[in-house]
């Protein structure tokens, strides 16, 4: 490379830095040419991404939810012929996932928002398949959500944290689980407290829906780690999780 061109790319990749830095706090992380932009979290490989897409090749259309800034929506939009509708309830997440789409010249997601408490999800489906990574456990009526998906989708991957029956002190609807309280960081619940279900619980909420095959692809308790938002921070991980295939 020439000098001219080493300081060209240098002198870009200090601007992107710079808007970048403007847009923040982030929690994730972006890889643009050779440097990385951005936050913490690193979705490079995203295990559930891989689930879904192995699980269900055939999909083309997928709806997303609680897509942050787009972390899981990129690489998900990687597949050719794939369209992902990817649906936030925080607008600055949305505006900084919407900013690296136009950066990275990605035209095969829409970034919607809106609050999946409340959404009726039948103006955009039906869909090939629901892609729901880290958001479930965030409701306080979970239920509620797995019925709408069930309105436009007979295909579900699923990954949520999930409360031991041993600490389940209460019961909703039928279901099983523990009450927690949400914080206020960009990855958070937009209610203040939600409803961690039980494993079979959920699994009852599924079959409910009327999704009777169901496979638990993995289930495993992640270490509690901190990631640093901003002048933030925020703890991650720590409970229960399980990543599974939900089919009608
Ligand atoms: C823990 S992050 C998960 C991000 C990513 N999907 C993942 O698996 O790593 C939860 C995301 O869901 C969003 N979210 C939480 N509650 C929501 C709601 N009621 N409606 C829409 N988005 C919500 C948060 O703003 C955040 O972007």
């Amino acid at each position: 490379m020439s000098i001219a061109s080493a300081v060209t790319r240098k002198i870009s990749e200090f601007k992107l830095a710079r808007e970048f830095a403007a847009r923040g706090p982030w929690c994730t992380r972006f890889d643009i040419g050779d440097r990385s932009y951005g936050g913490e979290l690193d979705y490079r490989g995203d295990k559930r991404v891989k689930y879904a897409l192995s699980e269900f090749p055939d999909a083309r259309t997928i709806l997303e939810l609680g897509s942050l800034e787009g972390g899981q929506s990129f690489q998900l939009a990687r597949t050719p012929g794939m369209k992902v509708l990817a649906i936030e309830g925080r607008a600055d997440n949305l505006h900084r996932a919407q900013w690296v789409q136009k950066i990275l010249g990605v035209d095969n997601i829409t970034f919607v928002q809106g609050n999946l408490e409340t959404i009726e999800l039948e103006q955009y489906g039906p869909v090939d398949l629901v892609f729901c990574s880290g958001l479930l456990y965030h409701l306080p009526r979970p239920w509620e959500l797995i019925e709408q998906i069930a309105s436009i989708t007979g295909n579900l991957f699923l990954s949520t944290h999930y409360v031991e029956d041993a600490k389940a002190t209460e019961e909703v609807n039928g279901y099983r689980g523990d009450y927690y309280s949400e914080q206020t960081d960009p990855l958070s619940g937009m209610s203040a407290r939600s409803f961690l279900l039980t494993l079979d619980s959920l699994q009852q909420a599924l079959r409910d829906n009327g999704f009777s095959a169901i496979e638990i692809l993995e289930t495993f308790h992640p270490p509690s780690r901190g990631i640093k938002i901003g002048s933030g921070g925020r703890s991650i991980g720590g409970r229960p999780q399980v990543h599974m295939a939900a089919r009608k």
